[in-house]
């Protein structure tokens, strides 16, 4: 039975969430497989909008919802989040709801790291969410992390606590600040511990017992390839693997599981933080790609940095995650340009490169090459089929598919969750 795996292929942001609510409802299970609330998706469905940080994008249609256990989970976040959307109308319950109980949190104590490292990194800050997803993954990889099964044992946590806190003291008191307050961390963590454990579960036997009754698991990434902390723009990544392959790793599933590879690309490019960026755009056509796109941060509320579409990274991004068709979102931003550019290779100490080198000083310096297409004065915008779009824009997703090297299934024209052209059926056997 077929299964689709949703990645972000260029820094984030986009448009994974609208995709993956769109195709929740073709779906039986929707999972988070990494990343936490550094991530925002934004739905829009009808006069309703929805922010989801932590939360699978699939809880909006009430698809079974899963938060893996490759995903560092903030529980007080996890608690304002569901209220949150409690309010908007939205159904949250054990029927619909599971976490990982192998899950690692984020602590109070990662968040204070995450901005004394920031505070302290001078030029090299790379310009995190702040929201301790680093500090987090460190501890799992550490070997300290407190996990959400640690909830129904927490007079059993002294052994845990003392190679947390050694840790953390040691680095905390590099910063000038106090050691970690055990008791009150336990206290806190008391108080929400029953909150979280109605939803914690194996959640690997419940993906089994899906897949078995042949159901459609629905995989949510958070992020995007360049944000990878093995194949993006290392050091300024996110601290988890953001490729398709994390999608079975993440949830306790093979790597037979992903299914089709959606990879999210906006039809520009942005950036929200530190980092090399080739094609970004410091002038009026960047500032008006970003008024264009209203694009600001859902996490921060940073105004994000805007660019020119890259096909270098993009084809890089389909190859690293074995993407099998792209969704091209905000193709609506483009209409009324004059010229489109789209970067097709880059020059670099006068030799000419297909790719993204792996050093950072290369990736900085890297010149993009420019090829010109005519825009189109038509709109696009809210385009539900391919007779819609104008020829010239029809032009422009062919000439991107032809670069990437990888087929376009969808296309998205609006915010708006039907605003959306099928063109091949990521969920066909
Ligand atoms: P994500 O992190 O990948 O889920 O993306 P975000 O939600 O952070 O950012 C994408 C933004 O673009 C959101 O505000 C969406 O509502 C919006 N969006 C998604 N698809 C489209 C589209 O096709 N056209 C326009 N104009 N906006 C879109
Ligand atoms: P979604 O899922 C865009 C960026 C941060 C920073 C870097 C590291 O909405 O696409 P972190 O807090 O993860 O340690 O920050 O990664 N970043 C994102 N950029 N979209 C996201 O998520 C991001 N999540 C993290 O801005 O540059
Ligand atoms: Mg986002």
């Amino acid at each position: 039975m077929a299964n689709v795996t949703v990645i972000g292929a260029q820094w984030g942001d986009e448009g994974k969430g609208k995709i993956v609510d769109w195709l929740a409802s073709r779906a039986d299970a929707v999972v988070r497989f990494q990343g936490g609330h550094n991530a925002g998706h934004t739905l829009v469905v009808g006069d309703q909008v929805y922010k989801l940080s932590l939360l699978p994008s699939g809880i909006v249609t009430g698809t079974l919802s899963i938060i893996g256990n490759g995903v560092v989970l903030d529980p007080w976040h996890l608690k304002a989040e569901i209220e949150k959307l409690e309010g908007q109308g939205v159904v949250i319950n054990t029927e619909n709801f599971a976490i990982a109980d192998n899950c690692p949190l984020i602590l109070p104590i990662h968040r204070d790291l995450d901005g004394l490292r920031e505070t302290a990194a001078g030029s090299g800050k790379i310009g995190t969410t702040g929201r301790g997803i680093g500090p987090a993954y460190e501890d799992k990889v550490g070997r300290r992390a407190i996990r959400v099964c640690d909830l129904a044992h927490l007079d059993a946590l002294d052994s845990q606590l003392d190679r947390l806190c050694a840790h953390h003291d040691a680095l905390r008191a590099g910063f000038g600040e106090p050691p970690v307050d055990r008791r009150r961390l336990l206290d806190d963590l008391k108080e929400i511990a029953p909150y979280v454990l109605q939803y914690a579960q194996p959640v690997w036997k419940r993906l089994k017992k899906v897949r078995k009754a042949g159901a459609r698991v629905l995989f949510e990434g958070a992020q995007g390839v360049l944000l990878d902390v093995d194949h993006g723009t290392y050091p300024f990544v996110t601290s988890s693997n953001t490729v398709s392959g994390t999608a079975a790793s993440g949830s306790g599933l093979g790597p037979n599981a992903t299914g089709f590879v959606l990879g999210i690309v906006k039809a520009y490019t942005t950036r929200v933080g530190s980092g090399p960026f080739p094609t970004e755009l410091e002038d009026e056509v960047g500032q008006r790609l970003g008024e264009r796109g209203h694009e600001f941060g859902t996490v921060t509320g940073r105004k994000r940095r805007c660019g020119w579409f890259d096909a270098v990274i993009v084809r890089q991004s389909c190859a690293v995650s074995g993407v099998t068709g792209i969704a091209l979102t905000k193709l609506d931003v483009l209409d009324g340009f004059e010229t489109i550019k789209i970067c097709t290779g880059y020059r670099l100490n006068g030799k000419i490169l297909d790719y993204l080198p792996s050093h950072s000083a290369d990736q900085a310096n890297v010149e993009p090459i420019y090829e010109d297409m005519p825009g189109w004065q038509e709109t696009t915008a809210g385009a539900r089929s391919w007779a819609d779009l104008p020829a010239q824009a029809i032009k422009y997703v062919q000439r991107i598919q032809e670069l990437i090297e990888t087929p376009v299934a969808l296309v998205s024209t609006s915010p708006e969750r039907e605003d959306t052209i099928l063109v091949r059926d990521p969920f066909a056997d």
